[in-house]
C-alpha cells in the first residue's frame, strides 16, 4: 500500500471515527429527561403538594414550572429534605412514608447535571387530575359553611359550623381531605357527626355564623362521633381497602374550627371538608369493615374557657381509631412489653 493510500485510509478512519462520535452523541443525552423519567418521579413523590393551590410554594406539574428550580431540586432531594419526612430512620415503620430511593435521587442528579433537558413530549405520562386543587382528585362530597367567618384578631376561638349533608342513604367514607380557608388563622379542624340535628338549634341561637363551642361540639355525640380532622401538616387521608367510616343518612357534619391568628390579621375563612366514598372500581359500595372513631371523654373536668392560657388550647378529648370488632382488652399495652 502506498504512503498516499495509507494516509487517505487514516484520514478516512479519522473521519469515520468523528462521524461515529457524532452519531454516538445522542447516547450521551439519552440520560434522564423531564418528559420521561423525571416527571414520573415528581408525579409519585412531589406533585401532591407541589400543585396549584396546595401547600408547596410552586408547582412541579410541567417542564416550564420545574426547570427554573432544577438546581434547588437536585440539592433538596440529594440532602433528603424533599419530600419532607421527619421520622428518623430506624425509629419504627410508618404507613405512607415519604422518600426517594437512591436510584431516583441519582436520576434527578443526572438530569440536572445534563442541563435539565425537557426531552420528547410524546413520552409524557397522562397528567394527574388535581380536580379543584384536591390532591386525591374531585371529591364525592364537599361540605363548607354557607357564609365565611372571620376569627378575632387576638384571642383563641372555637367555632362550630353545622352543615347538612343531604344524603338520603348511609354512605361510607374511605377518604377525607380538608382545605382550610384562611391558613393564617385556622389552627385545627375536627369534623363531628350530628345525627339528631341538635347542632342546628345551637347555630340558630348564635347570631354570628356558626356557634361558639369550646372543648366539644356542644351536643351529645352518637357512636359515629367523628369523620376525622386536620391540623397543619396533615395530608389527605385514605383508609385501607374495604374499610369505611359511616356517614349516616341525613346527618350533619359539624366542623369545629379552632382559630388562632398567627399575625393578628385574620382573613375571612370558609374551610372545606371533602369526602371520598368507598368504591370498587368506579362503583360505590359498602365496605366489609367499618371504622369507628371513639371520642374519649376527659376524666378530669375541663378548665373553663376563661382560665385557659392563650395559645395552649388543646383538647384533652382524644380520638382513637379502631376497626369495628377489634377487642381492645386483647391489645398488648406498651408497658407490658417491657
Ligand atoms: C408533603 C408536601 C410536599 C411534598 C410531597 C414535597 N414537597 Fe417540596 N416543598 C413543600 C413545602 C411546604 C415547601 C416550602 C418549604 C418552606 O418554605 O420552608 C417545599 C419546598 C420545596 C423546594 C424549595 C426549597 C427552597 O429552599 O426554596 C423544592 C426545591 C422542593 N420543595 C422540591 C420538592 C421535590 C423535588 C419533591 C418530590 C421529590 C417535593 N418537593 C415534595 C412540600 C412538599
Amino acid at each position: 500500500m502506498s504512503r498516499k493510500l495509507l494516509l487517505a485510509a487514516a484520514v478516512l478512519f479519522l473521519f469515520l471515527g468523528a462521524r461515529q462520535r457524532a452519531v454516538r452523541q445522542p447516547a450521551v443525552s439519552s440520560g434522564p429527561t423531564f418528559s420521561n423519567e423525571v416527571v414520573r418521579i415528581f408525579q409519585t413523590h412531589c406533585q401532591s403538594c407541589h400543585h396549584e393551590g396546595d401547600i408547596a410554594p410552586f408547582s412541579l406539574t410541567n417542564y416550564r414550572e420545574a426547570a427554573p428550580w432544577a438546581h434547588v431540586i437536585k440539592f433538596m432531594t440529594a440532602t433528603r429534605q424533599m419530600p419532607p419526612w421527619k421520622p428518623a430512620a430506624g425509629c419504627g415503620d410508618f404507613a405512607d412514608a415519604r422518600g426517594l430511593t437512591a436510584e431516583e435521587i441519582a436520576t434527578i442528579g443526572r438530569w440536572v447535571d445534563a442541563g435539565a433537558p425537557e426531552g420528547d413530549r410524546s413520552q409524557l405520562p397522562p397528567p394527574i387530575n388535581f380536580g379543584g386543587g384536591w390532591s386525591l382528585g374531585e371529591p364525592d362530597l364537599v361540605v363548607a359553611y354557607p357564609e365565611s367567618y372571620t376569627a378575632p384578631s387576638s384571642e383563641d376561638m372555637y367555632r362550630c359550623f353545622t352543615i347538612p349533608t343531604n344524603q338520603s342513604v348511609d354512605r361510607y367514607v374511605a377518604g377525607i381531605d380538608v382545605h382550610p380557608g384562611d391558613r393564617s388563622s385556622v389552627h385545627h379542624v375536627i369534623a363531628f357527626l350530628d345525627t339528631t340535628g341538635q347542632s342546628a338549634a345551637l347555630d340558630a341561637a348564635d347570631p354570628q355564623p356558626g356557634y361558639t363551642c369550646f372543648g366539644g361540639p356542644g351536643f351529645d355525640l352518637s357512636a359515629d362521633a367523628t369523620l376525622g380532622g386536620w391540623a397543619p401538616g396533615y395530608r389527605a387521608f385514605t383508609l385501607p381497602d374495604d374499610v369505611g367510616l359511616r356517614l349516616p343518612a341525613n346527618s350533619r357534619v359539624v366542623l369545629q374550627v379552632h382559630y388562632h391568628s398567627h399575625d393578628g390579621h385574620p382573613r375571612p375563612d370558609r374551610t372545606e371538608f371533602a369526602m371520598y366514598f368507598s368504591k370498587t372500581g368506579m362503583v360505590e359500595r359498602q365496605p366489609h369493615r367499618e371504622l369507628r372513631q371513639l371520642v374519649i371523654e376527659p376524666t378530669q373536668p375541663e378548665p373553663s374557657a376563661e382560665s385557659r392560657p392563650l395559645g395552649r388550647g388543646h383538647d384533652r378529648r382524644d380520638v382513637h381509631r379502631l376497626p369495628r370488632g377489634h377487642d381492645r382488652r386483647r391489645e398488648p399495652r406498651k408497658r407490658d412489653r417491657g
